[in-house]
């Protein structure tokens, strides 16, 4: 058996689509646009690359795209100061300050002085909490990506067993709460787990976020699983993800490329939550589509 490719490209396209015919709507209706600010700290290449990208996306959606970029050396007081001023500006409805940031400021401090309610990259304690006891808020764009795609290939996930691999507060973790959220049976193994192979074994859907090159084997996923690669790894044969691709594309039911699965649903999720909070704090109906 050969496994369905899931096209991210293609689904994050229609998602942008949807979003761009939601903003037009808002726009007619309140006379501005939604408007995201994106702040970069320092020179980091792929950062850069990242809010580049991100800023393109917010524009080719009819969005307004306002970038802060501010030296390696700044001091977490001017940060804090920035991030005030952002919370305070009516025209600006989704903030997302770009990590990692240097050693000499506190992330959390940082995440944690965004206003929940303009924090579209849902990292806010807030939306965090939100999340685990299901009141809306913002869900981090690449989770959030990851069910939008198993939604689309499997239809309902209730009562599916669920294993996520990896417990980061930007990818595991929220994973299982929206996995949860779907009625999944949810179990998340990490780096103290005894036996992943078990867990990975008896699973409906496999979401691997671990950050190591081939780390889930072929003959640990059951045949017809859905499979969902996070791994970003840059090696010398190219960008590879978390799982063994060629393995797991002749047993698994679907599995995500990479590139070309996950990724492209990241920054289609931050487009969607920038439009989300801009009709929330407008009163604007959100288009039930998106
Ligand atoms: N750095 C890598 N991924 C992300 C992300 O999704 N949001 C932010 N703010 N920084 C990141």
């Amino acid at each position: 058996m050969t496994a369905t490719i899931i096209d991210g490209k293609a689904h994050a396209a229609a998602l942008r689509a949807r979003v761009g015919t939601g903003v037009e709507a808002f726009v007619a209706a309140t006379g501005r646009k939604p408007g995201l600010a994106v702040v970069l700290v320092g020179e980091d290449a792929a950062s850069a690359v990242y809010v580049r990208n991100k800023g393109k996306a917010t524009v080719a959606a009819g969005m307004a795209s306002i970038e802060h970029r501010l030296s390696a050396d700044v001091d977490q007081d001017t940060l804090l100061a920035l991030v005030d001023r952002l919370n305070a500006d009516p025209a600006i409805d989704g903030i997302l300050v770009q990590l990692p940031l240097p050693t000499q400021i506190d992330e959390r401090a940082v995440i944690t002085r965004i206003d929940p309610d303009k924090d579209v990259d849902g990292f806010h304690p807030v939306n965090a909490g939100r999340l685990a006891i299901g009141i809306d808020g913002f869900v981090p764009c690449t989770p959030l990506g990851c069910v939008m795609l198993l939604k689309a290939v499997c239809g309902s996930l209730s009562g599916a067993e669920a294993v996520v691999i990896g417990r980061s507060n930007i990818v595991g973790k929220p994973m299982a709460q929206l996995l949860l959220r779907e009625s999944c049976t949810v179990t998340t193994v990490h780096s103290r787990t005894r036996d992943v192979a078990v867990h990975v074994r008896a699973a409906d859907i496999v979401v691997a976020a671990v950050g190591i090159p081939g780390f889930v084997r072929a003959d640990w996923i059951k045949p017809g699983a859905t499979v969902i690669d996070v791994g970003i790894n840059r090696t010398v044969a190219g960008l590879v993800g978390d799982v063994d691709y060629a393995g797991a594309v002749e047993v698994s039911g679907a599995i995500t490329p990479v590139p070309g699965g996950v990724g492209p649903m990241t920054i289609a999720c931050l487009i969607r939550n920038t439009y989300v909070s801009a009709c929330r704090r407008e009163g604007v109906a959100i288009d039930p589509a998106i």
